[in-house]
């Protein structure tokens, strides 16, 4: 069956098997093929960045790679794709800062579903947008992996690149299909890509989108961001990091105090609460302890954002609440 992982594939753990998987992949793209373009949507995720780094390898700059910045990354991280694929990997990247785009529509959406399917829905018109610029593309590769055929049918699971239109009709190249997901990164790290995108925890489609809860402003947004890179670096530092942790700023303000030549102001400010989570299947969760003088170090830097004046830790765990607040 076309959609099974062979029965005799063995798992892939050692360098020397990512090594072999990688030549038997990179021979099988080029005879798939040929000297055709292969367009593939690069979201910088674990999965799209080892096909991009394989298919480069496999076809150079046939591989077209289009980057989309849907204005809800986290800092640093459309620069990082362009660092490596571009600077690095010599890749031929087409990089959109849609930005604007995405939260001029977002504006005064407050209901997350809507939220999500503005998202999801401009993304394919982006990129479909710059599919059609292009007019020799005959194949579209995914970042499919082992889970997405077993869990949903092939789809990645609340992936954003769904159905194309139909006159963006391709052939699939799927090289990573039949692996799970710790396979998927020893070959990330074989291929030479570095550690914090090998490594990287998950990341939803939406971003930023669904921890910038009800409508989201660029305000909010940008201090989300803030906040966000701060809980990265301070809980990179510890000697184990937890499996997913991130900020969230709710749509809901409270009083603050500041004092202005000796005199208290109050005034109202967003709250940033601080998620960090352990799981082995997203389905089960539990909250790691998190030392206190690291929380205390984390807040100092955190109410130093304008507009943030609380700083809270969710210590929630699944069943009950959901990773994500929306
Ligand atoms: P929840 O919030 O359902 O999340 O406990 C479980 C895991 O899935 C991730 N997640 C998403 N990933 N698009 C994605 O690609 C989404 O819309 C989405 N929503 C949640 C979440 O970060 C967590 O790892």
């Amino acid at each position: 069956m076309e959609n099974k992982r062979p029965d005799d594939m063995q798992r892939i753990t050692t360098r020397e098997q990512a090594d072999a998987f990688i030549a038997e992949q990179i021979a099988a793209v080029k005879e798939q093929v040929g000297d055709k373009k292969v367009l593939l949507a690069l979201s910088g995720g674990v999965d799209s960045s080892v096909v991009a780094a394989l298919l480069i390898k496999a076809i150079g700059k046939n591989l077209v790679s289009v980057h989309v910045n849907h204005g809800l990354l986290r800092k640093g991280e459309a620069e990082q794709v362009i660092d490596v694929f571009r600077n690095q990997l010599d890749a031929n990247l087409i990089y959109v800062d849609a930005t604007d785009r995405f939260l001029d529509k977002l504006a005064g959406v407050d209901d997350p579903e809507t939220k999500r399917k503005i998202i999801g829905g401009e993304f394919i018109e982006v990129f479909a947008e710059e599919a059609r610029k292009l007019d020799d593309i005959e194949f579209l590769a995914q970042g499919t992996i082992y889970p997405d055929i077993l869990e949903s049918k092939g789809v990645k699971a609340h992936h954003n690149v769904g159905g194309l239109p139909e006159d963006l009709k391709f052939g699939l190249v799927e090289p990573v299909k039949f692996l799970y997901k710790d396979e998927v990164r020893v070959v990330g790290k074989a291929l030479g890509l570095p550690d914090n995108m090998v490594y990287r925890q998950p990341f939803p489609g939406p971003g930023l989108g669904v921890r910038c809860t009800g409508a989201i402003t660029r305000d909010r947004l940008e201090a989300l961001r803030e906040a966000d890179a701060i809980v990265r670096e301070e809980i990179d530092k510890l000697p184990e990091t937890p499996w997913q942790y991130f900020c969230v700023i709710p749509d809901m303000q409270s009083t603050g105090i500041k004092y202005v030549d000796g005199k208290g102001e109050r005034y109202m400010g967003w709250a940033v609460i601080i998620r960090a989570v352990n799981t082995t299947d997203a389905v089960k969760v539990t909250v790691p302890e998190i030392p206190f003088d690291v929380l205390c170090k984390m807040r100092d830097e955190i109410v130093k954002i304008p507009g943030v004046n609380r700083v809270l830790w969710d210590i929630s765990e699944k069943p009950l609440a959901t990773i994500e607040w929306e």
